[in-house]
């Protein structure tokens, strides 16, 4: 009978035939130790010459890493390797033998390994990062489901540019300018009023000149936003949401997890709510902290980032930014004109902001004066700012990475392991 790795718990003491490639191997003159890997997952063939005889025993010995192959054996438990299951070996048919297989198991570079990113996804590491992100998409869907949400494809060639026009990637549109989208914010909020509460989960790139381990070229991004929801809705919403995200990883993924190494009791602390200061609380944090050097009115960066989230065992909210340093389309607030109704969320352990949201002006005269101060051409905004004109509501939304946030929940240090092919400064193969 044909099965998978991941469905070997439900066969233990039956012969099954499992497709596999050899992903590494032990042998001795007597018994062979095969690492087997189906996609699925991985498992330890064992091998014994007395039970199978030579030529089989020959074969198996013979076999060269990323082999593909057919294994026959029994399924029995194995309460030392933390799957808990192994294969007892007893035939294999070659597929097709793989020669001088490029990434062995002694260490590689990291250049190395960018290089080869079409094999190296193949390797145990690279294999849990990628589950762990397919989980969090799968909680993603099921948490904005679940709240009643709809999904919303916003376009990816666009007329119009949300987070300011230095970052854009151009391109023609016959005879047209048109951008890559860098946020299908404004397009999200058309859906909003249409209906209700909506998100969507799709690519953005930013022709962002950074080498950072949290910058990538083409990122993908959930977007979620709702009518009627002001500057607290939105902060309950994303608390709910990461929460949500986390748990189900540590519920679904605990191979993955400690495949990786994470540390999971990190994890298990992460439970709405979440603390939340002030930018002006901040800049008073970062002066008592010695950061001498920033002052009202500048960015926070990646330093005063980790430094604030150390205080905390959760993700923190900082809020209230000047309005100076943001997107021309943030409410300001209405006790204090010169910040802005917005909230990045710093992931804890150095990993820096996972969302950026805010509350959205819905006032169409102060939004056509944004306009004009940003220099965007009104022409291309005029749908956005129409939809301050029939029925205008209050309305939030905000943005997750879903590459920062896989490597804070997966514990990896940098964003290229959290994407399946990365698009960095300088890489764009394979
Ligand atoms: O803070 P950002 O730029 O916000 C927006 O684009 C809003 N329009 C979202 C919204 O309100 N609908 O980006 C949101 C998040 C960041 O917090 C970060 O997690 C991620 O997107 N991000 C990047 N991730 C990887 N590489 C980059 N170059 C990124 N730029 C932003
Ligand atoms: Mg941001």
């Amino acid at each position: 009978m044909k099965t998978s790795i991941t469905q070997a718990g439900s066969h233990v003491g039956e012969e099954v035939t499992i497709g596999a490639w050899l992903a590494n191997k032990r042998s001795s003159g007597k018994i062979a130790f095969l690492q087997l890997r189906d996609g699925t997952g991985f498992i330890q063939g064992v091998i014994v010459k007395s039970e199978v005889g030579e030529d089989i025993f020959q074969k198996a010995k013979s076999l060269t890493q990323e082999s593909s192959i057919y294994v026959t054996g029994v399924i029995k438990e194995d309460t030392r390797s933390p799957f808990g299951y192994e294969m007892d070996v007893k035939d294999l048919t070659v597929i097709h033998e793989s020669t001088d297989y490029p990434i062995t198991p002694k260490e590689h570079g990291t250049e190395f390994l960018m290089d080869h990113r079409h094999l190296w996804l193949r390797s145990n590491r690279q294999h849990a990062v990628m589950k762990i992100r397919n989980e969090i998409i799968r909680a993603t869907y099921e948490f904005f489901n679940q709240e009643g949400f709809v999904k919303v494809d916003p376009p990816i060639l666009t007329g119009s540019a949300p987070e300011g026009t230095s970052e854009l990637f151009h391109t023609k549109y016959f005879e047209e300018d048109a951008y890559l989208s860098q946020s299908g914010q404004l397009y999200m909020e058309a859906a909003a009023m249409a209906l209700g509460k909506v998100f969507s989960f799709g690519p953005t790139f930013r022709a962002e000149k950074s080498k950072t381990r949290r910058h990538l070229i083409e990122f993908w991004m959930i977007e979620p936003e709702m009518a009627f929801y002001e500057f607290d809705d939105n902060l309950e919403v994303q608390e709910q949401y990461v929460s949500f995200i986390v748990q189900s990883v540590l519920k679904n993924c605990q191979l993955e997890l400690t495949r990786l190494g994470r540390d999971t009791s990190a994890l298990e602390k992460i439970t709405a709510p979440f603390p939340r200061i002030t930018y002006d609380e901040a800049l008073k944090f970062l002066h008592e902290k010695g950061f001498d050097d920033i002052k009202w009115g500048d960015d926070l960066g990646a330093p005063h980032e980790t430094a604030i989230a150390e205080s905390y065992d959760k993700p923190v909210f900082i809020t209230h930014y000047p309005t100076s340093l943001k997107p021309f389309y943030m409410q300001p607030d209405a006790d204090n004109e010169d910040v802005v109704l917005c909230a990045d969320l710093i992931a804890p352990e150095g990993y820096g902001e996972i969302i950026g949201g805010s509350e959205r002006i819905h006032n169409l005269e102060l939004l056509e004066q944004r306009i004009k101060e940003h220099q965007l051409e009104p022409e291309a905004y005029k749908w956005y700012s129409e939809l301050r004109k029939y029925g205008s509501v209050p309305h939030s939304g905000f943005g997750l990475g879903l590459e920062r946030t896989v490597a804070w929940i997966s514990g990896v240090e940098h964003v290229r392991e959290t994407i399946p092919f990365p698009r960095l400064l300088n890489r764009l193969y394979p």
